[in-house]
């Protein structure tokens, strides 16, 4: 009896301890799930800006996002891409860069301002330039350029005779780019955009193929109704796009040399110049003297490859390596720099990387290209788009003009609660690229 009540007593209490054990089991469970969920949650909360971080920060938690939104798992090879898509090389180690900031994403240590990393570029240039007196000559052409070399075929110059703009765009277009120009005067071309400041957009041209004199009457038609062209007579090519930035700094220098501030950028471009008036120019404040800013591409070499876009010959250019330079898919610099730079360029031998030769006359002026605030700002490269992020961004690359349209259109009626709908604008990003394969930069 005994026995058996103590077996049974056993048994009963392995009975219990089982099923406390599988109590046990299913609440470790139920809390394994739990903090699933909760994990869930708090991931998909870090979307929203400000939850996470400071708010001055809104873009500090999309750095892969913004970047390379699947090729993170290989730093490495995304790298390598960016830099065959921009050509110039990968940065020589000349620099002693760290690799985030040869990459060109890293934040400015301290955040300095003006001075801070960009000096080495500078003193890049001119340690190049005084040790090698045979670069000093390969840079200057000795005798001056010819101040205007081209005539103006279309002009607007009395675009600042009644009031002084706050910005002027300047857009490089190539002639029969009809649709991108209306596209970009639809959006973040309309002078709208400024509110009250004074905004003058101008579309930079050369001439097209002077067998096609249907394209120039076109052209001065729209110039008719518009008023926003400005063209001169040469050749409309890739290798005279320095000519043609020199065209619109030359034209804010005669026409309009007291504008606060000038961005250069070109037709395929996103720019969201709400947000870089607001938030980068800051109308309330006074403007800025000798003020460069753009995407920096620091300690680049020159691409020596002749099959490519970016070939550099060595005869043009020895040195290796580029001083500090901003892309030229779009900088911003204050209106006293055009006048500087375009007589810096007078005695420069004109390359045809445009960005290039203008980071040479900077260098040649002294005068460092300042970081942005905050890396994410100009773009060189397409971001997928999420009207979170194009709310905080100035630049993203490679829009066909409807795609402009589309976007700015659903950037304008969202941009008030911009980051809100950001989880579920990226679920429906996926699937959206999945179906239609969406580019990625
Ligand atoms: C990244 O890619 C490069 C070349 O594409 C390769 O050599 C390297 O092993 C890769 N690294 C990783 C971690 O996958
Ligand atoms: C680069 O930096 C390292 C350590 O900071 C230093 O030892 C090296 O001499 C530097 N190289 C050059 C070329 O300045
Ligand atoms: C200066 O540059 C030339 C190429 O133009 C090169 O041949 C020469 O070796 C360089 N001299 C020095 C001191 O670097
Ligand atoms: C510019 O924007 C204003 C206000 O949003 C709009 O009324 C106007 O039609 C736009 N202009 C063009 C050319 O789209
Ligand atoms: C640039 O334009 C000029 C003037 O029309 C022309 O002679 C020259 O061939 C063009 N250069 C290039 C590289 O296209």
């Amino acid at each position: 009896m005994q026995w058996r009540r103590r077996h049974l007593c056993s048994i009963k209490m392995t009975w219990t301890i089982k099923r406390s054990l599988f109590r046990t089991h299913v609440a470790g469970l139920l809390s394994l799930a739990l903090l699933f969920t909760v994990f869930l949650f708090f991931s998909h909360q870090e979307w929203l800006p400000g939850r996470s971080g400071p708010r001055d920060y809104p873009l500090a938690y999309t750095i892969r996002g913004l970047r390379a939104p699947k090729g993170e798992a290989n730093q490495s090879s995304s790298l390598r891409s960016l830099w065959k898509e921009t050509g110039y090389g990968a940065p020589k180690p000349l620099l002693n860069l760290s690799s985030q900031q040869a990459e060109g994403t890293a934040a400015e240590p301290g955040g300095g301002g003006a001075g801070g990393g960009s000096r080495t570029g500078i003193m890049g240039l001119g340690d190049s330039m005084s040790s090698n007196n045979s670069l000093q000559k390969e840079m200057d052409v000795g005798e001056k350029l010819s101040a205007q070399p081209y005539r103006y075929i279309l002009n607007e110059p009395y675009k600042c005779r009644d009031s002084t703009p706050f910005l002027i765009l300047l857009i490089a277009a190539e002639p029969r780019q009809a649709d991108a120009r209306n596209a970009i005067r639809q959006t973040w071309g309309n002078e709208s955009v400024a509110g009250g400041l004074g905004f003058v957009r101008l579309f930079l041209l050369g001439t097209g193929k002077s067998s096609d004199a249907f394209l120039q009457s076109s052209i001065e038609e729209e110039s008719r109704i518009y008023h926003d062209i400005i063209q001169q007579d040469y050749q409309d090519t890739y290798y005279n796009l320095t000519t043609k930035t020199l065209m619109g700094m030359n034209w804010v220098a005669t026409y309009c040399p007291r504008v606060s501030y000038v961005m250069k950028t070109d037709s395929d471009m996103f720019v969201n110049t709400e947000y870089l008036i607001q938030k980068l120019l800051k109308p309330e404040l006074p403007p800025k003297q000798k003020y460069f800013t753009g995407y920096l591409m620091r300690g680049y070499a020159p691409n020596r490859n002749k099959d490519s876009k970016w070939y550099m010959p060595p005869e043009l250019y020895p040195s290796e390596r580029y001083p500090i330079f901003c892309s030229g898919t779009g900088y911003v610099f204050s209106g006293d720099m055009a006048e500087l730079i375009y007589q810096a360029s007078l005695s420069i031998r004109r390359l045809h990387l445009e960005d290039v030769y203008v980071g040479i006359c900077l260098a040649k002026l002294r005068i460092d290209p300042s970081p942005p605030p905050n890396e994410f700002l100009f773009n060189h490269w397409r971001v997928s788009y999420s009207s979170c992020k194009y709310s905080h961004l100035i630049t993203s690359h490679q829009f066909q003009p409807n795609e402009l349209i589309k976007y700015w259109n659903h950037l304008q009626t969202n941009k008030h609660n911009a980051c809100v709908n950001t989880a579920k604008e990226k679920n429906g990003r996926h699937r959206h690229r999945k179906l239609h394969g969406e580019r990625l930069p």
